[in-house]
């Protein structure tokens, strides 16, 4: 009985740890925070969320035009500086210009954000292995890049590093593999990261996000065509909110939304062959015959 007393007051304890909210605004005001994947979806939320708070700001994507747009709302919203630069995370001396671009147009980095990923749809692995080098390089390699050569503006800030992984980056996804591999990759570097900055003595904390399925036209083009019914969708707004508030607290891992993505992971853990069975209902009966196209 006292057992069980222990673990239900555990238990509550934790769950009021997820919710309570320390979160103070003021600590992002004047902070120096570079996004990439900023064009669209979650990098483009975590741009007007950072503006709002009076941040200055740092954005990259490929796409000039929309780049100018979500600037200029930035600016609106009421940044203390704004600034584009149009890259493609998928060349290495582009991950090394927005660097540069950070110490000459924002004098440091304060947060790095990583959240661009090349385009994804659902399709069963093929032997596709020049998609394999691409899917690689943009979303882990570029992430790798970005940080190291980031870490000495960071060291010098106490910065902060969050890193946008998924849901499929904790849990293998079929007709995901490339796109699952590189979000586990991120997971394997930036947690060994985390801790050799603590046995550098180096303040830089590492915050990986486990995101769940969002609303963005991608995402929802993305699993349409494999998935059956709804899934647990929320919106890139209260996500992008919860990344910056994840990596202002310096946490270490943010799950979101929690209910969808915490449980599954734990079963993952426990059971995996009931979280495969889960997996597979939740499928549309053509799966793999649409997988194949
Ligand atoms: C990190 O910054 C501290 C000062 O805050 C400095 O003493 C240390 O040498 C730096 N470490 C590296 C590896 O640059």
């Amino acid at each position: 009985m006292a057992k069980l007393k222990i673990v239900l007051i555990l238990l509550a304890v934790y769950i009021a740890y997820q919710y309570y909210d320390s979160f103070d605004p003021e600590e992002v005001r004047g902070k120096s925070v570079v996004i990439t994947g900023a064009s669209t979806g979650i990098g483009e939320q975590l741009a007007y969320h950072y503006s709002q708070l009076g941040a200055k700001v740092l954005i990259t994507a490929r796409r000039e035009h929309v780049l100018q747009k979500v600037v200029a709302k930035c600016k609106e919203l009421g940044a203390q500086d704004a600034h584009y630069i149009p890259l493609d995370m998928g060349k290495l001396e582009d991950t090394k210009r927005l660097i540069d671009a950070a110490k000459t147009k924002l004098g440091g980095i304060d947060h790095l954000i990583l959240n661009h990923i090349t385009n994804n749809y659902m399709a069963l692995w093929k032997g596709d292995m020049e998609k394999l080098q691409r899917v690689m390089d943009i979303n882990f390699r570029a992430y790798v890049s970005l940080a190291t050569y980031a870490t000495p503006m960071l060291n010098e800030s106490n910065g902060r590093i969050a890193v946008v992984s998924s849901f499929a980056g904790k849990v293998a996804t079929p007709f995901a593999a490339l796109y699952s591999a590189s979000k586990f990759a991120l997971d394997g570097f930036f947690s060994a990261l985390r801790q050799e900055f603590v046995m550098q003595n180096m303040d830089i904390s590492v915050t990986l996000c486990i995101i769940g399925s969002i609303d963005t036209p991608n995402a929802l083009e993305y699993s349409k065509t494999v998935y059956s019914g709804d899934l647990f969708y929320t919106t890139s707004a209260d996500t992008a909110s919860r990344i910056m508030k994840g990596a202002t607290l310096r946490e270490r891992e943010v799950y979101f939304p929690w209910t969808m993505t915490r449980p599954t992971v734990m079963v993952r853990d426990l059971l995996p062959s009931v979280l495969e069975w889960m997996i597979k209902s939740s499928m549309k009966e053509d799966a793999v015959e649409k997988g194949r196209q």
